[in-house]
């Protein structure tokens, strides 16, 4: 019988701890995966810091920057994007995207939101046709067609099922192994779920490629998205199904507790939408105005969170409000985003020195990408097309701060709600 081959595409801060993790689990269960976890590495020359415990002022390594992928694997450390934790040795980095991800059934996509249109052309045709996906990335696609949700976008792009994982997980706390939990949805076709096949069943070519509709794939034209047929090829019956338990079993770890959902639009828009109040958090804290005011951004964050899921993806995507407000992927991602993550951290620094956003991404972040921004603005020209603006007061505030419009000491005026 096969196993399934796992690629991770993307090797930043969290791609980096999501291939420790699935590497991690591939080794301990060689029953379904490979062991080796192939890593897709943005190439770029990066020289080893002073700081670094690889550093040898003597070695040829430190003595020119060399390629990242080639540090990964001869340190087994990404030092420039994960520095300190050392990558189980079956995690292999790979810049070829394409020899990456040849042959894997299972596709993990972590990487900043902006890079998905590139990555899905490149993968286009390249890919096992009956692969399936699963989104680790945080934001929203919007387009002249309406909104999407990521998962969908690489779903549809690439003609493939993709579910998503998010939840509060600040990835370096977990590349140290902290306990933390996610949610992972995962909502696969049905012909997935079969038994195993008995020894001596069909090689993959001779299987049963029957296709199918998948309803809730979708892209959003109106007020509700409209679900589009999506025609899915069956993962070949000489692979281990691909069920709930054996997304666990890639995902689950001592100190990573995954619980699975099957919405996966409450999971892609808590963390594509946390990134806009983690924002209204910096701007309130960098003003020196206290938890409190940052306890009223993430409530009033939560509610707009909630609305936006209702309004425009309870119809075809059956979101549940309760996805938001029981599961890590919503109000749990909003507090630990709002106490530590990168958007907070950078909104904060930008009030306190005057400067914007995207500057001290520029100079503090080392490389690594906000989320915040584009999909404050993303939402906000989805809202606008929708008429919606005044629905989202807190959305509708963040994104007016980063262009400048108004001042982040508007904030409880706007998000106050009016007398009808
Ligand atoms: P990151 O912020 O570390 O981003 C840098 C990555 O972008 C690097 O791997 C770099 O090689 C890559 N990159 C730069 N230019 C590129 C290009 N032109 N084409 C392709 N890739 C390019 O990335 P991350 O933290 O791994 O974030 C990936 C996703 O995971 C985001 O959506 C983020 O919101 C989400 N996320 C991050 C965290 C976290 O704590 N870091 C936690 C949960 C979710
Ligand atoms: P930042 O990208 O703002 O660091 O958020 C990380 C995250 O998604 C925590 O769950």
């Amino acid at each position: 019988a096969k196993k399934h081959k796992v690629t991770v595409v993307g090797s930043g801060n969290w791609g980096s701890t999501i291939a420790k993790v699935v590497a991690e689990n591939t080794r301990e269960n060689p029953n379904l995966f490979e062991p080796i976890v192939q890593m897709w590495v943005y190439e770029e020359e990066v020289s080893i810091p002073k700081s670094s415990k690889h550093y040898d002022a003597s070695s040829e390594l430190c003595s020119k920057p060399q390629p990242l992928s080639q540090l990964v694997n001869q340190l087994h450390e990404n030092i420039k994007y994960l520095p300190n934790i050392a990558l189980p040795e079956n995690v292999v980095a790979n810049p070829s995207i394409e020899d990456a991800v040849k042959d894997s059934s299972i596709l993990i996509f972590n990487l900043p939101h902006q890079f998905i249109p590139k990555i899905c052309r490149l993968l286009g045709g390249k890919i096992l046709p009956f692969a399936r996906g699963i989104s680790c990335i945080k934001g929203v696609e919007v387009s002249e067609s309406g909104i999407r949700l990521l998962s969908d976008q690489i779903g549809e792009e690439l003609g493939i099922y993709c579910g998503a994982l998010s939840g509060a997980n600040i990835a370096t706390e977990i590349a140290m192994e902290k306990y933390s939990e996610t949610t992972v949805a995962y909502d696969p076709p049905a012909m997935d779920s079969r038994q195993p096949s008995p020894s001596g069943s069909p090689s993959t070519s001779q299987v049963n490629l029957v296709t199918t509709d998948l309803g809730d794939l979708h892209s959003a034209t109106s007020k509700q998205a409209q679900p589009s047929k999506t025609k899915l090829q069956a993962l070949p019956a000489d692979y281990p199904p691909l069920t709930h338990e054996t997304m666990k079993k890639l995902f689950h770890r001592p100190y990573f507790h995954v619980r699975l959902v099957s919405d996966t639009a409450g999971v892609s828009l808590g963390g594509a939408l946390k990134n806009i109040i983690a924002l209204a958090a910096g701007f309130v804290d960098g003003l020196g105005w206290g938890d409190n005011a940052k306890a009223a951004v993430m409530r009033v964050g939560i509610l707009e969170m909630v609305r936006f899921g209702q309004a425009f993806f309870s119809t075809t995507h059956h979101t549940r409000a309760t996805t938001f407000t029981e599961e890590s992927c919503g109000v749990a991602d909003v507090v630990t985003s709002c106490m530590g993550g990168r958007n907070f951290r950078c909104a904060k620094m930008a009030l306190e020195r005057g400067m914007t956003v995207e500057e001290i991404e520029e100079k503090e972040l080392n490389g690594q990408k906000l989320q915040g921004i584009s999909t404050a603005r993303e939402v906000n020209a989805f809202l606008k097309s929708q008429g919606m603006e005044a629905d989202f007061p807190l959305f509708t505030a963040v994104y007016n701060i980063l262009e400048g419009k108004i001042k982040p000491q508007q904030i409880p005026d706007l998000i106050e709600p009016k007398d009808t």
